[in-house]
């Protein structure tokens, strides 16, 4: 009898990204974490689809292009080049690169709108109170601290008056609340989730969807004077992105990846949103947390950001991931230095993994040995379970953590059996162990350091080894 392997689609975001800058390190950090996860996935042999993208819309937007002397679509068309440009030459391979300007998402976005009001889930009203561009976001008294947002400059917080539109967002929570308790909707991990959990006891203020005065966003339908507020069509993305290219089977997407400040808009606004269009929701939301740089939150308005050119500069494509992948913020927040960089760098790759390839391969080619591995990826994955279950859970520094345990144990065991001093068959056996070994460590590494894993594996498995080139340079300060 056949036996049938049921294949499985996995839909995995990232949030798309106000496109007013380059991206820094926060985004570089969720991008490559979500670009290992669908790896990992198609990897074992899942239907993958990863959606990355830009947030084109709003007051933030338009005022950087104001002030570049650029028409917002201009503006926008030429940063969506230059972030498609940054993520491929990070070996990012995700499938869609969304855009909100993108006439087709506009479509869908005022379609969606447009069923929500007819729902009987919109109503007119006036908003007063803080706005801050920075966060695109309204701010209740309770969200800020010292009067500013405690994520943006002081000038990107002003009151403001205006008539808009309302979604009754209170007559939703009390179900998303249910949905995410009983884990309908999955958010990780739990301390994230107890967060939204204990903001949902707190009385719920209907959402404004719709801007008086800001221009550059799209249309509301049913009344021309207003445009939609980005963070509602933002959302839509995920959603219109699986109708513009033809990939509807992947909806609901199987999980959305964000950091911990994006959390309310996708744990609570988006469910309530996605309920009253009756569509499905999402089946998991992952929150992590932010990267410090030495215990301060880096974004572009406080002026802190290590630049991801200056890593890929100096560790390169392989080396970059690799740390972002070791410096995972998952459950809390995450601190991190030019100094801790390359402090990881050199402990890891240059002397961890490096030297392992380069001595191994070294003695390999002063034998006449070749060598063949029938491992693949899912066969490695069942011998180490806590290394699948770090890949499942989105754990990457559990991955990181045996993969350098495994590192040690080789070193280790070459130690003990001193090949170099060995000679013929002895040798060969020792050398063969390690070997054996290596080629696991690159299975494991293939979604992380992708590049790498296939120069590793090249190089011995071959007709006749020869010495490799170090693989990661030392760093000398
Ligand atoms: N445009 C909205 C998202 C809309 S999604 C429908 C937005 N954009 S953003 O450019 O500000 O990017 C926010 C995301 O960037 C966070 O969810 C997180 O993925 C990442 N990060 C931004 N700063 C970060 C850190 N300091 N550390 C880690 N990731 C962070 O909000």
């Amino acid at each position: 009898m056949v036996e049938l392997v049921k294949i499985m689609n996995f839909y995995l975001t990232t949030p798309i990204y106000y496109s007013n800058d380059a991206p820094h390190l926060g985004h570089l950090s969720t991008t490559i974490f979500a670009d290992i996860i669908v790896r990992y996935h198609r990897l074992i042999g899942d239907n993958t689809l990863f959606l990355t993208g830009v947030d084109e819309h709003g007051e933030k937007i338009a005022l950087t292009a104001e002030k570049a002397g650029k028409d917002p679509q201009t503006f926008v068309d030429e940063m969506a080049i230059r972030w498609q440009k940054y993520w491929k030459s990070l070996n990012v391979q995700n499938d869609i690169f969304m855009r909100t300007s993108d006439p087709r998402h506009k479509k869908i976005a005022q379609e969606l709108l447009v069923k929500i009001k007819e729902k009987g889930d919109i109503y007119q009203g006036v908003y007063k109170g803080m706005y801050c561009t920075g966060c695109e976001e309204f701010k209740s008294e309770r969200e800020l601290v010292n009067g500013t947002c405690p994520e943006h400059r002081p000038d990107q917080i002003s009151y403001r008056e205006e008539t808009n539109y309302f979604f009754k967002l209170s007559k939703y929570t009390p179900l998303v609340k249910k949905m995410l308790e009983d884990g309908q909707i999955d958010l990780i991990p739990a301390g994230k989730k107890k967060e939204i959990l204990s903001r949902l006891n707190d009385d719920i203020t209907d959402l404004s969807v719709s801007r008086e005065k800001v221009s550059w966003g799209i249309t509301l339908p049913w009344d021309k004077s207003q445009t939609i507020y980005v963070w509602v069509e933002a959302l839509m993305n995920y959603y219109s992105a699986t109708k513009i290219y033809d990939k509807e089977s992947f909806w609901p997407a199987s999980v959305h990846f964000l950091g911990k400040g994006n959390n309310w808009f996708h744990s609570v606004i988006w469910p309530a949103l996605l309920l009253s269009c009756e569509l499905p929701l999402p089946k998991r939301i992952f929150v992590h947390g932010y990267y410090n740089v030495e215990g301060v939150k880096m974004s572009k308005s406080l002026g802190n950001v290590i630049s991801p050119d200056d890593l890929v500069g100096k560790f390169g494509v392989d080396g970059t991931r690799y740390l972002m992948c070791a410096s995972e913020p998952y459950f809390e927040d995450f601190s991190v230095s030019k100094k801790w960089f390359d402090e990881v760098y050199n402990n890891d790759l240059a002397n961890g993994l490096g030297n392992l390839v380069s001595r191994v391969s070294k003695m390999a080619s002063e034998l006449n040995i070749s060598h063949k591995s029938d491992n693949d990826f899912n066969a490695v994955l069942e011998k180490y379970l806590d290394i699948k279950k770090g890949f499942e859970e989105y754990n990457l520094l559990s991955v990181v953590e045996k993969v350098r345990e495994l590192i040690t144990a080789t070193n280790e065991k070459l130690n003990k059996d001193e090949p170099w001093k060995l000679k013929g068959k002895e040798k060969e056996k020792s050398l063969k162990q390690a070997i054996d070994k290596i080629l696991e460590i690159s299975l494991i590494l293939t979604p992380v350091m992708p590049a790498t894993a296939k120069n590793i594996m090249d190089a011995f498995c071959r007709e006749k080894i020869t010495a490799t080139k170090p693989l990661f340079v030392r760093l000398v300060s």
